[in-house]
């Protein structure tokens, strides 16, 4: 039976994103930087991840709290092994209606018709520039577009449709290749969507400057290309979407840090060891791992979760200012 959760700001929980891994195998110089993910770093050992039961036990609990999509993230999913006999777990779960991955790309081509099969809808692709000196520059591993775009074809032919990709917008880094963009994409039944860079983490350095506001890059597209506003698909979806007047499709744009979205936040994230973190932004996670691994029952669990999601207040976004910065996870154990 499903119940439904609220928390002090009358939020319920409907998302559930699950981090499969805190590896990666780009080195994202927003996300990941080298100089702190480096050869030494100590990603998590395997015997600390989630097993793909534990996860599916977990998710079923969700569902019957209220959650009703779950997207797999990690780090980058696609480099845990077997990570399709998860997906094919979660696609048999009663009561989940939407399931969906974020990639970047890179294992795609190998990999759609494997994910296709095990029961993935959709995909969302993170691709930062169509131009190879920038985008490696971005990925900091000298990956190449053209294979991004192999696995975003790939993608296609298996059906993952509509396939979302994503671009993180840098100013003065990837902020002049956004029309081209838009150009390569329109028409081909993709949703292009760019997101406002956030301060993430604690190891990207982020400055307010750096940030290209959602209304910008609307202007800048729709002077070559014009838009028009469309209504959201449901209520707290995160982007804003926009359709071409030419009939070329639509776009997006995550406005996090213009137009923070804290309102309508119905997302609970987990993260590869079992940490549950209410707010993408937050400091402190609730160890589920231990509840799984100390043997507790379903009802035991749905419990703890009921009472984490009763007491959540998180609204970080709608809280930053230029000057509060506290300490919190980053974006490549959390997943985004
Ligand atoms: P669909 O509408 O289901 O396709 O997914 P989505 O819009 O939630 O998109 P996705 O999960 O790909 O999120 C896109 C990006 O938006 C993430 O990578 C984050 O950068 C940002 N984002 C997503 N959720 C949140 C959130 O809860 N808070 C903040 N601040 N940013 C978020
Ligand atoms: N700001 C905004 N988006 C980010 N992502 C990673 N780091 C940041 C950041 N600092 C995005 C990736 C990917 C998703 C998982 O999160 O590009 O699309
Ligand atoms: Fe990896 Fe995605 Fe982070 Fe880039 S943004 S380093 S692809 S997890
Ligand atoms: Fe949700 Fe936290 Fe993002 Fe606000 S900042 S939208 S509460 S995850």
């Amino acid at each position: 039976m499903t119940t439904s959760i609220t928390d002090t700001l009358h939020r319920p929980l409907r998302d559930l994103r699950i981090s499969v891994t805190d590896r990666c195998n780009f080195r994202c110089v927003y996300c990941m930087p080298k100089e702190v993910f480096g050869r030494d770093f100590q990603f998590l050992p395997p015997g600390m991840l989630l097993t793909f039961e534990e996860i599916t036990r977990l998710a079923r609990i969700f569902v019957a709290l209220g959650v009703e999509k779950v997207r797999i993230t990690g780090g980058e999913p696609l480099v845990r092994r077997d990570v399709e006999k998860l997906i094919a777990m979660l696609s048999a779960l009663d009561g989940l209606h939407d399931l969906t991955l974020t990639t970047n790309g890179s294992l795609l081509a190998r990999k759609a018709a494997a994910l296709k099969d095990a029961g993935l809808r959709r995909v969302t692709v993170s691709l930062d520039s169509l131009d190879d000196a920038v985008f490696k520059a971005m990925n900091d591993v000298d990956f190449p577009v053209a294979r991004v775009l192999e696995g975003i074809e790939a993608a296609s032919a298996v059906g993952l449709d509509p396939i979302k990709i994503n671009v993180v917008v840098k100013r003065g880094v990837n902020d002049h290749c956004l029309v081209d963009m838009a150009r390569y994409f329109h028409g081909k039944g993709h949703i292009l969507r760019f997101i406002e860079y956030m301060d993430v983490g604690a190891t990207n350095g982020w400055r307010l400057d750096d940030v290209v506001p959602a209304a910008e890059i609307i202007q800048k597209i729709s002077a070559e290309l014009p838009l028009e506003a469309v209504d959201p698909n449901y209520s707290g979806e995160v982007a804003r979407r926009y359709r071409y007047t030419d009939g070329g499709g639509e776009i997006g744009v995550i406005a996090s840090v213009t137009q923070p979205f804290c309102g309508a936040c119905t997302r609970a994230r987990l993260s590869s060891e079992g940490k549950l973190y209410t707010c993408l932004f937050a400091s402190h996670g609730h160890d589920l791992r231990a509840l799984l691994r100390e043997d507790k029952s379903d009802e035991e669990i749905a419990a703890v979760l009921g009472t984490v999601w009763n007491n959540r207040r998180d609204r970080y976004s709608e809280l930053r200012t230029k000057n509060t910065k506290p300490q919190h996870v980053e974006m490549s154990y959390i997943g985004g």
